[in-house]
């Protein structure tokens, strides 16, 4: 009994120094792949999606895809339509009106984020 006991101990230690031996020999995860499926979008693709059917908008930097979100916000549709296709982070932050969106509407657009909206190079 105890001789059963003292080998699967030692085999017991044997596979976690195994375990540990192996994660030092394998190559670290690469992060960068992560980071490279972030998608970035420019003016030139913002234009591309610029109808109420197809309506994407750059918003505080990030580029959002409100197609389906359009027919669900609650002004008049020629309030919002408008900034399909464009930059619209002043039209965001104040409703056109000089009043924000709530803290709720944000937790709505991030919904439909995305990527990055990048400034297009002179
Ligand atoms: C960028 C152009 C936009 C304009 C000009 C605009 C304008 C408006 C207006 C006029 C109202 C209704 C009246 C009011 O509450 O004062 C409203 C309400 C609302 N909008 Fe927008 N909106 C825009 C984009 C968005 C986007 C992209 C979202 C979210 C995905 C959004 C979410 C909401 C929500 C949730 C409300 C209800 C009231 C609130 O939470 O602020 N809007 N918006």
């Amino acid at each position: 009994m105890r001789r059963l006991y003292l080998s699967s101990t030692i085999a017991f230690w044997l596979l976690v120094t195994a375990f540990w031996a192996a994660s030092l020999w394998l190559p670290p995860a690469d992060d960068s792949l992560v980071v490279a499926a972030e998608k970035s979008y420019s003016t030139a693709d913002l234009a591309r999606h610029a109808t109420p059917a197809d309506c994407w908008m750059a918003i505080r930097g990030n580029v959002y895809d409100l197609s389906t979100y359009l027919p669900e916000h609650p002004s008049r549709p020629e309030m919002v339509e408008p900034w399909c296709g464009k930059e619209a982070t002043e039209a965001y932050n104040t409703k056109t009106k000089g009043r924000p969106h709530t803290p709720y509407a944000d937790t709505v657009l991030v919904k439909y984020r995305i990527g990055k909206f990048v400034i297009d190079k002179p």
